[in-house]
């Protein structure tokens, strides 16, 4: 274990404090070593790295040819996708998650490919990194 000393504005640290005691880090070691994994999970992207997570979209399904598009995508994408789970929240609307593992560049182009579909209307992916220490 390395042992490190940061300067750091008062308020900075005075809300990650705030924070991290809200959503349960008594440690603040451990608090800043969950942020320094997010930090490198997030540039690690352009940089050929490997992730699991999730793609987490809505889409309004009664947009003509649009399910069989993120069927066909995904049918593309198999080599990073595990599984998918498909919600129907309501008349017109539909939640899909996608659960993915694999390069960062495949999840990334994936999640390109069905961000930018007209009828998606929200996407978010969370992917997590290899985890150091
Ligand atoms: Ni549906």
């Amino acid at each position: 274990m390395a042992r490190i000393s940061i300067s750091i504005p008062e308020d900075l640290l005075r809300e990650f404090d705030r924070i991290r005691g809200c959503i349960g880090y008594k440690d603040r070691s451990k608090a800043i070593q969950a942020a320094i994994r997010d930090f490198i999970t997030q540039h690690m992207i352009g940089e050929g790295g490997e992730g699991s997570g999730a793609v987490i979209f809505i889409y309004d399904h009664t947009i003509p040819g649009l399910e069989e598009y993120i069927s066909d995508v995904q049918h593309k994408y198999g080599d990073v996708i595990s599984a998918a789970m498909h919600i129907h929240l309501d008349r017109k609307h539909c939640l899909q998650i996608v659960s993915v593992r694999g390069e960062w560049k495949r999840i990334s182009n994936l999640s390109r490919k069905l961000r930018g579909r007209k009828g998606v209307k929200q996407l978010r992916v969370s992917v997590l990194g290899k985890v150091f220490g």
